[in-house]
């Protein structure tokens, strides 16, 4: 689910995880959702209703009676709210909900939100495993609420076990990646390492950020994502399907592999046009052999899937030039037969490898105008472009 200009009601009861509620709703936030919070009376014992209020903006709700100028905050906020997510959800709050009592302002909204409802409970592990909290958890499960399983590790109160509170951002991705998949898009992202020697390599500086951004975009607007991934830095969402490689031949073999899943394709990994003929099996020696490496030609992922591609298959290329970028990108549009190339020129110094800018255009066979100019831009901007091309198409 797309997050940007979504509506968030944020419940927060009493757990020690409490305070990591502060740095989900500024996540949420960034990611263009407005949030506002609702808490137990318990809750606010872990956290002052001030830090809440300042970084939401709105009003915490926080009493079920004397609400002020706001008496029927209980109905307005869930009214508001697209999702009502309550992170960390103690053993007693889950208990209230599966229960439908109202008896403070977390589980009266509960009661009165219509919309998506997600749950993050979050306690000791013994806790967590008991019959009781596993009943409530079935019986939420069984009405349509969604709930985001704790984490295994080690827990607040010193134990080890499955009750953590998982990292704020994965909550994050689960709200705006997980949910019903209609289609596939495979993509490569990162680069290839051409191995000389057990020590050495043939590589580039791809960082894998523009694949991870055109990643996340389609599974932030419902659809599937399987990310044949060689080395990078950039992060994924746990909710993308990775395979991961290490060199072009690999990489070709997992993308002829997912290939028939896919409604969609995207080359965006670097891969190396050329790897070592053989590797050495030891470290080779500083001697005139490195002098002398022979190479062979790696095979070409972009060919392979544009011969074997089915009818609907839509095809992105893309093309990493650092100069005449509108005419070799143009060539290379034309020759390659697929359907976008997204050219990119990532070597001025605004902008490009490891960057979360570039300077790109974007080619398709469907635009009416068949010139294109590149333009200064985040991947971000450049992913819902490439996103809402193939969307379209
Ligand atoms: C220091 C401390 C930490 C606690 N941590 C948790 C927790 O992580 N999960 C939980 O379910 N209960 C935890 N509790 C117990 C809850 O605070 C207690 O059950 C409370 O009634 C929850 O109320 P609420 O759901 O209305 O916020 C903790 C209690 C204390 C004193």
């Amino acid at each position: 689910m797309n997050l940007r200009g979504k509506k968030i009601l944020l419940g927060i009861t009493g757990g020690i995880a409490a305070y990591k509620a502060c740095e989900l709703l500024r996540i949420l936030q960034k990611r263009g959702a407005e949030v506002r919070v609702s808490m137990t009376p318990e809750a606010t014992k872990f956290v002052g209703t001030t830090t809440f209020t300042a970084l939401s903006g709105f009003p915490v709700y926080i009493k079920t009676e004397d609400t002020g100028s706001k008496p029927f905050q209980h109905i307005d906020y869930p009214r508001w709210a697209d999702i009502y997510i309550v992170a960390p959800c103690s053993a007693t709050s889950l208990a209230r909900f599966a229960a439908g009592s109202g008896e403070e302002p977390v589980s009266l909204c509960f009661l009165a939100m219509q919309g998506e409802k997600w749950v993050v409970p979050a306690m000791n592990y013994v806790m967590y495993n008991s019959p009781p909290v596993q009943r409530n958890l079935e019986t939420l499960k069984n009405w349509g609420v969604n709930i985001i399983e704790p984490d295994c590790g080690h827990l607040a109160c010193g134990e080890e076990g499955k009750g953590k509170f998982p990292e704020p951002a994965e909550i994050a991705d689960a709200l705006e990646f997980g949910g019903n998949k209609e289609k596939t898009l495979l993509i490569t992202i990162g680069r290839t390492e051409e191995a000389i020697d057990p020590v050495r390599y043939i590589s580039n500086r791809s960082s894998g950020k523009t694949g991870a951004a055109i990643a996340r975009e389609f599974l932030r607007n419902g659809w599937r994502v399987i990310a044949v991934c060689g080395p990078m830095e950039a992060r994924l969402p746990k909710q993308c399907e990775t395979v991961h490689i290490q060199n072009a031949e690999s990489m070709n073999h997992a993308v002829f592999e997912m290939r028939p899943q896919a409604d969609a394709i995207v080359h965006c990994a670097a891969v190396a046009d050329y790897s070592p003929k053989t590797e050495a099996e030891q470290k080779i020696k500083n001697s005139r052999a490195m002098e002398m490496l022979e190479l062979k030609e790696n095979p070409n992922i972009l060919r392979n899937t544009i011969e074997n591609k089915s009818a609907e298959q839509k095809i992105i290329a893309f093309a990493l030039e650092t100069e005449n970028a509108i005419e070799n990108a143009t060539k290379k549009f034309e020759e390659s037969g697929a359907d976008i190339l997204v050219v990119n020129t990532p070597v001025s110094n605004k902008g490009g490898f490891g960057k979360d800018f570039v300077e790109f255009g974007i080619l398709s066979k469907n635009a009416s105008e068949k010139s294109f100019s590149l333009a200064y831009g985040s991947k971000e901007e450049l992913a819902l472009q490439l996103y809402e091309l193939v969307s379209s198409a």
